[in-house]
């Protein structure tokens, strides 16, 4: 896929320049094709000639393409193993060029022009390399109206802050986490064109191609348009975000699915949001019920009418914390300005307190995840 790619402001988090790739081949066409998809990704290459000065840079380069004219000869040279290593063919690859991949440890043979996209992407991806990877934060109303995607939009403004946030909205039949964040006016990719893309998505390209203010980008769906979760397109989002971002907040919906099940299952930890009401509790404890066993789950209280020890005890589920009620909240988020107006406010400071304990693995391994017989359980 092609995404487009618009220059991002400087943010905390960025890194040192990554290191250079290695483009391996003495073939003058691939070089200059290899050159201007390098420069597509907005990297420079170093390029080797011959295998004995592709050795040289082996073991340092962040990625290493070897064009099938060397893949050979370079085999030879028995060059060390790693990781990174792909050799890309003009046209049809042969036998004899496998044969060479797998003498190399390449990852793969890739043939030009068709796997284009894919090589930007993978460059792409080098300056993500260092990156580890991001918490990822399902968070789930216990009964509706429990206040799941205002949560999930104020952790993501406030982890935004200090790192890259994205949201990703989950729930077609909510109200869009864009607009909870005022960014729906923004453009920028949504789920409607990533659901009609194939292949492996840049974590780079995503991150820069979100609609993004201060930090926190959006995934969701445009106002008004049918929308549904389509399983290819949330496996490739949810981990391109994980690549690409530190925190990734899912607002996910009250109803379950395979393609649901599968959402939680890649989730860190899952809040659910409930209502210490007779009603809100008896509720939220159904939702755990239906999510343990495939991500830690835990549950956030809105309000404070019940005893937490006796909620905990009702839903069979730990209380991790008390949100508490933001005044002028709606507010807010009609200006368009999201649930954290103020990074003064009481929310603002207890979103960032409770991000710190969810990166605590003190905190998140010690919540309950069992395995019902049946369920898929978590995936890798
Ligand atoms: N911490 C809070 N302080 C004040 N108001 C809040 C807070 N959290 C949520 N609200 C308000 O509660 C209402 C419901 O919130 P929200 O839409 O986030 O709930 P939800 O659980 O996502 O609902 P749904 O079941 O529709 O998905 C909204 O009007 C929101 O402004
Ligand atoms: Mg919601």
């Amino acid at each position: 896929m092609t995404l487009d790619r618009t220059p991002t402001r400087a943010h905390p988090t960025d890194r040192r320049a990554p290191r250079p790739p290695l483009l391996v081949t003495a073939d003058p066409a691939l070089r200059e094709e290899l050159q201007r998809l390098a420069a597509a990704a907005g990297v420079t290459p170093q390029v080797a000639a011959d295998p004995l000065t592709a050795l040289r840079s082996w073991t340092r380069a962040a990625l290493v393409l070897v064009g099938g004219d060397l893949a050979a000869p370079l085999a030879d040279l028995a060059p060390e193993r790693r990781d990174g290593v792909h050799v890309l063919a003009w046209g049809t690859a042969d036998h004899e060029l496998f044969r060479a991949a797998v003498a190399l440890g390449a990852e793969d043979v890739s043939e030009l022009p068709r796997s284009e996209g894919w090589v930007v992407e993978a460059l792409t991806d080098i300056g993500e390399a260092g990156r580890p990877r991001g918490l990822v934060v399902g968070v789930v109303g216990g009964s509706g109206g429990a206040g799941a995607t205002t949560l999930a939009c104020a952790l993501g403004q406030v982890a935004g802050r200090t790192g890259d946030a994205v949201v990703v909205d989950c729930d077609p039949l909510g109200p869009g986490v864009d607009r909870v964040l005022g960014l729906d006016r923004t453009a920028g990719f949504r789920w409607d064109a990533l659901c009609q893309t194939t292949g492996r998505l840049s974590a780079r390209a995503l991150r820069e191609a979100l609609p993004r203010r201060r930090g926190v980008g959006v995934l969701s769906w445009y106002a008004g348009t049918p929308a549904s979760l389509q399983p290819f397109a949330v496996r490739e989002a949810l981990s391109a975000c994980r690549r690409g971002h530190d925190t990734v907040l899912v607002d996910l919906p009250r109803t379950d699915d395979p393609v649901v099940a599968e959402v939680v299952a890649r989730c860190d930890v899952v809040l659910v949001v409930a209502v210490p009401t007779v009603a809100g509790v008896a509720a939220a404890a159904r939702v755990c019920a239906r999510h343990r066993g495939r991500a830690p789950v835990t549950l956030v209280l809105h309000g404070r009418a019940v005893d937490p020890r006796e909620v905990a005890a009702s839903a069979g589920a730990p209380v991790l914390a008390v949100v508490p009620h933001q005044r002028g909240l709606g507010e807010a988020v009609d200006l368009g300005l999201g649930p954290v107006r103020s990074p003064r406010s009481p929310l603002s400071r207890w979103c960032a307190e409770l991000l710190e304990r969810l990166r605590d693995p003190a905190v998140v391994p010690a919540l309950p995840v069992s395995q019902p017989a049946g369920d898929p359980g978590r995936a890798a």
